[in-house]
């Protein structure tokens, strides 16, 4: 392996891709890159690359850094009938992505040092794409220091219900456990929906013998996304955490968070494809596989999100990939299917589809699914292409046409609200840690190529 900082190159590199339009600095350049070991060694114009072991012709496809899901399920334990840490980073590096961030509300719940320490151990051996570990609140605050310390990325906070150790309603529970993180400066994510609110709407639908998915959607309106997103941003004021609000569903979330950001603090939030890409229409259309939370939303707010988009208040976009089991998402009364539609393998293309539409750029794409996540979740040597970086890389063909279909996802998830659905622009490559995992539609990679990430304070512990 080459020490990429002397400037030396060896002879002969491992790899170099060659004939591809890169995504370098803001800009295209028309090349390549050689990789070694597991590392970027040189970006260059063809005659600048070096000698290899192995030449990939890119046929001039795209190459972006390595893109970054920052709010998947990945399941496993006892939900490993819905997921798996192999299935799960299958479907990642299939839909285009390096690295994922992996949600708590697992079973068991990931609320304590060794809760994180047995996931890690158990993914390490099977995951293809890297991976970072969110935990809940564990019950007693002082553990927190402990959680980062065995390598949790960041936290994750559930407003709508119960999950891990702290009491949702106890605001100064909720300040302690903040004021902890924040002391750490660590990221902390949040799921935004008003338990009390959702709880009570959901027993008058109930008792009034409403079942449809129309009731499901009236028992979690926007109201309780605003709800909870207010006081989150109050408690993250007085605390000064970083907090990120996970699936934003109304104008007034986006409007708080421009507010919050306008008053300097550091907050960030992200949209789904599904509330960028679809309305409750579809939900009306197609019931149980459409529907997640927060529920899908009227058209208008779908036109704010991407009001948010363009003026960056809305930070990146996250699949909020959800997988669960054909049973679970089919139910006679929607207050028994499991809300979460899976969408590793269907983001990328439908992000790609709107740069075909003109209505995003390749930079807005790199932003929200790569730089953005880097910098938020503090993820190091990621989001972008760099001589000596990591060789994590997302190669796309903008040209190619597809068809989402359900039978071939990778994921355990045999579903989509988009199954079906016709998309202009694939991954047709990816490299996770320098190998080849994705090559044309089929995953290569060997289990266990990919890395758990730690944080830094994890690695000075
Ligand atoms: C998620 C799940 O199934 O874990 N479901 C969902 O509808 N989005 C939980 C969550 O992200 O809130
Ligand atoms: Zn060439
Ligand atoms: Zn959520
Ligand atoms: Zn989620």
């Amino acid at each position: 392996m080459v020490d990429a900082n002397n400037g030396a190159l060896p002879m002969t590199v491992d790899c170099v891709l060659h004939n591809g339009k890169l995504y370098f600095e803001g800009t295209i350049i028309e090349g390549g890159l050689a990789i070694d070991g597991d590392r970027i060694v040189k970006i260059g114009r063809e005659p600048n690359l070096p000698a290899a072991g192995e030449r990939i012709d890119l046929n001039r496809c795209l190459v972006l850094p390595g893109l970054i899901d920052a709010h998947v399920h990945l399941r496993g334990q006892r939900l490993a009938y819905k997921e798996d840490f192999l299935s799960g980073t299958q479907a990642a590096v299939a839909g285009g992505f390096t690295t994922v961030l992996d949600m708590p509300n697992n079973e068991p719940v990931i609320c304590s040092v060794d809760s994180v320490r047995k996931r890690v151990e158990l993914a390490e051996r099977k995951i293809v794409a890297n991976v970072g570990f969110l935990s809940s609140f564990p019950h007693r605050t002082d553990e927190i220091a402990d959680i980062v310390r065995e390598g949790a990325t960041a936290f994750k906070l559930y407003l709508s219900e119960q999950i891990g150790g702290v009491n949702i309603e106890d605001d100064d529970e909720l300040l302690q456990a903040f004021t902890e993180v924040s002391r750490l400066n660590m990221p902390l994510a949040v799921h935004a929906e008003d338990a009390k609110m959702i709880k009570n709407r959901t027993n008058v639908e109930k008792a009034a013998g409403n079942n449809d998915v129309e009731a499901y959607c009236r028992a979690h309106p926007p109201e309780a996304e605003v709800k909870a997103a207010r006081r989150v941003l109050q408690l993250a004021e007085k605390t000064k955490v970083r907090v990120h609000l996970c699936h934003v569903s109304s104008e007034e979330t986006v409007a708080l968070v421009n507010e919050a950001k306008k008053k300097g603090m550091d907050v960030s939030c992200e949209a789904t494809p599904h509330h960028l890409m679809a309305t409750s229409r579809l939900l009306t259309d197609l019931g149980a596989p459409a529907l997640t939370d927060p529920p899908l939303r009227e058209k208008k707010v779908m036109e704010a999100l991407w009001g948010g988009v363009r003026e960056k208040v809305i930070d990146l976009v996250a699949s909020d990939h959800a997988p669960h089991s054909i049973r679970e998402k089919t139910a006679d009364s929607v207050w028994s299917v499991r809300p979460g539609v899976p969408g590793l393998e269907t983001t990328l293309p439908l992000l790609l589809t709107k740069v075909n539409e003109g209505l995003l750029t390749v930079n807005d794409v790199v932003r929200l699914l790569a730089e953005k996540p880097a910098q938020i979740f503090g993820i190091q040597d990621a989001g972008f292409l760099s001589e000596g970086g990591m060789a994590d890389i997302t190669v796309v063909d903008l040209h190619r046409v597809g068809r989402i279909d359900v039978d071939r996802f990778h994921s355990k998830a045999e579903y989509s609200p988009f199954d079906g659905w016709k998309v202009k622009g694939l991954p047709v490559k990816v490299f996770v840690n320098g190998t080849l995992v994705l090559d044309k539609d089929e995953v290569v990679a060997d289990e266990g190529i990919g890395r758990v990430l730690r944080s830094r304070k994890s690695l000075t512990k």
